[in-house]
This record gives structure tokens, sequence and C-alpha cells, in this order.
């Protein structure tokens, strides 16, 4: 599909660098890149190769990584690789309701959004005022604020939904919020939680067993890049080495 006006485009440099903007008639400065004219992207195909000077730059429909990796940071955000895991043993799906704890920078967010999309509704309760906005901000930046509830309130005791098919965790006390996730979850209902050390881990599954909750496991995931290259294939030397552990459990009838 050509590129329309208000459509989202990822430009790519020659350096890897993405560059993510939306589409008007104007003229838009791209950091050390140059000015470029967004409109004459409109009716172009995904895919574009474009000519500033020297430099050259694709223009691609953006991925919902390309949508992650372009929001402003106000907390630390869930990395692609644990938002992938996660969203898979929530099982996120087209027409989810899904109840989320910590909005932060609204990373997990946008990938949550993404996928319970057309016809889910994600709640997200914050207990600081400026995080809500920051995530709401980046969540309508990356398009995707139609299927979204941002609340000011706390995770443990203000959640007001009920029947809902998962509720995902990303707070520094989740055991806390255990009883409130029980509640408001529907039988079958997945829970998740991601926490950065293993005494969170070790308080949510105590929590998770006394509110009988069953299938409780808990992943770390790893992700090493392999730098391709002529002279040799070998794995980046910047691997990240620890973000998170997920844990999952499903609650009983
Ligand atoms: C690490 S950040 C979440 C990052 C987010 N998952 C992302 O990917 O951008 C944790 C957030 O949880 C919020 N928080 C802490 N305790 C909470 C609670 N009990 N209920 C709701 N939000 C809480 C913090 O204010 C913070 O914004």
């Amino acid at each position: 599909m050509p590129f329309e006006p208000g459509d989202l485009v990822v430009l790519i440099d020659r350096r890897g660098g993405r560059h993510l903007l939306r589409l008007t008639e104007g003229k838009e400065r791209i950091g050390k890149v140059g000015v470029v004219d967004t409109g004459s992207l409109i009716g172009q195909e995904d895919g574009t190769v474009i000519h500033i000077g020297s430099a050259s730059l694709t223009a691609l429909s953006p991925t919902v990584l390309d949508k992650v990796a372009a929001i402003h940071r106000k907390a630390q955000i869930i990395l692609p690789r644990d938002a992938a895991l996660i969203a898979l043993h929530a099982d996120v799906k087209a027409g989810d309701h899904v109840v989320e704890g910590g909005a932060g920078s609204g990373a997990l967010s946008i990938v949550l959004l993404h996928l319970l999309r057309p016809g889910g509704r994600l709640v997200t309760y914050e207990v600081r005022a400026d995080h809500a906005q920051v995530a709401q901000s980046n969540v309508e930046r990356a398009g995707l604020c139609d299927n979204h509830e941002i609340h000011i309130g706390n995770i443990a005791s203000d959640i007001a939904e009920t029947d809902v098919d998962s509720t995902i965790l990303d707070v520094p006390e989740p055991w806390e919020a255990v009883p409130a996730c029980h509640e408001a979850l529907a039988p079958g209902g997945r829970f998740v939680s991601y926490s950065p050390t293993i005494g969170q881990v070790e308080k949510t599954h105590e929590a998770l067993k006394g509110y009988e909750m069953a299938d409780i496991r808990t992943f770390e995931v790893l992700e090493r890049e392999l730098v391709v290259g002529k002279r040799g294939t070998r794995p980046s030397f910047e691997m990240l080495g620890h973000t998170g552990y997920i844990t999952a459990a499903r609650k009983l009838a």
C-alpha cells in the first residue's frame, strides 16, 4: 500500500539509525541526517529509498519494535525480548480485555495494544501521574490510543474490572497485587508478572500459591545478537546480561 498523509513511517539510515515520523506535506529535520521532505513520500511504496545529499534513507511502515524504540523514556522499559514472552504467556490476542499494572513509559502497553486490536481493551493502572502522562503520549504517538485507558491508581487496590482475560504487572511489589488480580481475572485467566530480582519472584510465587493459582512458572529471556561480517560472524560483544524474570500463572475455577 502506498504511503498516505498521516501514516507513520520509519526512516532507516546507512548506520542503522531509525527515525519515526508521521507523514505530512511539510519538511522535517532528522537528527544529523538533514531535512527530509516528508511530503515527497506520500504516494510512494513501502520500502522506498530516498536521498538527501549523499545520504540515503529507506522508508518503511514501522513495526511495533520501531514504535517501542522511538518512545520517550521516563521509567525503565520492558525490552522487546521480555515483552514477547510476557505477551505469549498472557496469550494476548485480538479482542482480549487486559489489565496492566505500572504504565512506566508505556513500552509494554504499546506491544499489548498492538496485539489485542481489533476489538480488545487495555486498562493500565499507574500510581504516578507524570509516568501516566508520558506513557499516554507515547501510546498516542504510536497511533494505538483507541483501545487504551490509563487510570491513576494502585494496581493492588484500585482495579475496577472483572472477568478479564489477563492481568500483567511490572511493579516493584507484584505480590501485593495478586489478590486484586485474582479477583479481576476470569476463570482460567492468565497472570503474568515481570520482576528484576529473585526476591520479588519468590514473594510473588508465595502469594500466587495462597490464591490457588495454577501452572505457576518463572522464566528468564536471554538474547544475543550476531554480527555478520565478511571476515567472520560472531556474537555481539554488547549482550545485555540481565533484565528481569517473568512469572506466569493461571486462575483456577
Ligand atoms: C518499571 S516501570 C513500568 C515500565 C513499563 N512496563 C514499560 O515497559 O514502559 C514501573 C511503573 O510502575 C509504577 N508503579 C509502582 N507501583 C505501582 C502500583 N502499585 N500500581 C500501579 N503502578 C505502580 C511506577 O510508578 C512505574 O511507573
